[in-house]
């Protein structure tokens, strides 16, 4: 297998003086490891020792490097896990200041892609300033550590220590390669809006973005699956590994699912399919004329998700439900009335177009209700759930 890329961003807190083992860990574990260091880091912990135990030079400022260095290492690294990461590049980070080699790459990462290990002063870290940055940086899609409790540097206990760099290196390992529980499953999303065509230029849509089909479909494939996207209209990268079917309107994405549902053995509606369509599609674009009103009469789509679950058989079949109010009761109505095995209930206010959402998942008749959580840390929940459930 590929050796493992991570970039150790180190920054100026009493706990950089661990670093070293955790990169000795990381590297007995077979990763390739670079540390990138901010001019204070460099007071706690060696340059030379660095070097040595990484193999690499130390990148830091003031060095004679390329001068794009910062977009070669963040294109060369699999993740950038900073440890320790203090409260000052957590703020610059949050607001978008690159003002040193590490704050410069983590700008040119994907959040994703970003771990963050915080190490401050107990008064610090509760600081409601950090505190409003850590939310920021969560809500962006970077995965922040907790803090450990204890005896801190400046002699104060309270919460504030770095995590334990064991802890650290397994985190960031199991999050590198993660277990094959979907190994030959065959997954397939729908997702993205549908298209329904009044005339030639118009449509009648809505604000779904993609964005948990795409997250899903990642975490499907990082666990060892083949995945079939059937897609509406959307702008969101899609992963390559998984096979593409494009649609735009909600017949077009029945069709499809209903065609590759026979080879699935998981199937999730992460799709907003629009509920209704124009009755009748203008041949020619429709025109205005001052004061008019305009009448357009819809008709019912087809329920592709209900369908779906009549004709499921052993496939394990998910379903969203996206809610405007509190919705437990609507999402245990849909979850019974279109035969799912799992239905996931999303607030619109917190999941729309966003990076992030709070879910709750009902299965048989269990509820488990999640924090706000990126979609990539919760699609990773619903896949490990699914990987669970599905035999
Ligand atoms: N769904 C579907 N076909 C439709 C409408 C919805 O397959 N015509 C699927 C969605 O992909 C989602 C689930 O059904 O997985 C619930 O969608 P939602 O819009 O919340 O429910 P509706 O059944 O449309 O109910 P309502 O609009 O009344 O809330």
């Amino acid at each position: 297998m590929e050796k493992k890329r991570i970039l150790v961003g180190i920054t100026g807190g009493i706990a950089a003086y661990k670093v070293p083992q955790l990169i000795r860990l990381l590297k007995k574990a077979g990763a390739e490891v670079k540390a990138v260091c901010t001019p204070w880091a460099l007071r706690f912990v060696g340059d030379e020792t660095l070097r040595t135990i990484t193999g690499f030079p130390v990148y830091r400022d003031g060095q004679e490097f390329y001068d794009i260095e910062h977009i070669r290492l963040a294109e060369w690294t699999d993740l950038l896990a900073i440890c320790p990461a203090t409260a000052n590049t957590i703020a610059k980070m949050a607001h978008g200041i690159a003002d040193n080699l590490l704050t410069t790459t983590a700008i040119s990462i994907l959040p994703e892609k970003i771990l963050l290990a915080p190490a401050m002063n107990t008064a610090m870290w509760q600081n409601a300033a950090t505190q409003e940055n850590v939310a920021i940086l969560k809500k962006r899609g970077m995965t922040m550590l907790p803090v450990g409790e204890g005896e801190l540097a400046c002699k104060t206990i309270g919460p504030g220590r770095m995590l334990e760099v064991e802890e650290i290196a397994g985190i960031i390992l199991s999050r590198l390669t993660p277990e094959p529980i979907l190994a030959g499953k065959k997954v397939l999303i729908s997702l993205g809006p549908t298209e329904e065509p009044l005339d030639p230029v118009r449509v009648m849509t809505n604000r779904s973005s993609g964005k948990m089909g795409a997250a899903l479909a990642r975490s499907a494939l990082k666990f060892g699956a083949q995945v079939v996207l059937v897609s509406g209209p959307v702008t969101v990268s899609l992963p390559d590994a998984a096979r593409l079917v494009k649609v735009r309107t909600a017949a077009e994405m029945r069709e499809a699912m209903l065609r590759e549902f026979g080879e699935a053995d998981i199937c999730v509606m992460a799709a907003a399919v629009s509920d209704f369509r124009p009755l009748s599609v203008a041949a020619s674009k429709i025109r205005r004329t001052e004061g008019q009103r305009l009448t357009i009469e819809l008709a019912a789509n087809p329920d592709i998700l209900a369908e779906l679950g009549r004709l499921k058989e052993q496939r394990y079949v998910v379903g969203f439900a996206l809610e405007t109010d509190d919705g437990e009761a609507s999402a245990r109505r849909k979850k019974a009335e279109k035969g799912c095995d799992m239905m996931i209930l999303n607030k619109a206010d917190d999941a729309l177009e966003a990076d992030t959402t709070r879910m709750t998942l009902f299965t048989g008749s269990e509820a488990e209700s999640f924090p706000l959580q990126s979609k990539t840390e919760a699609a990773d929940c619903i896949m490990r759930r699914i990987a669970g459930l599905a035999g």
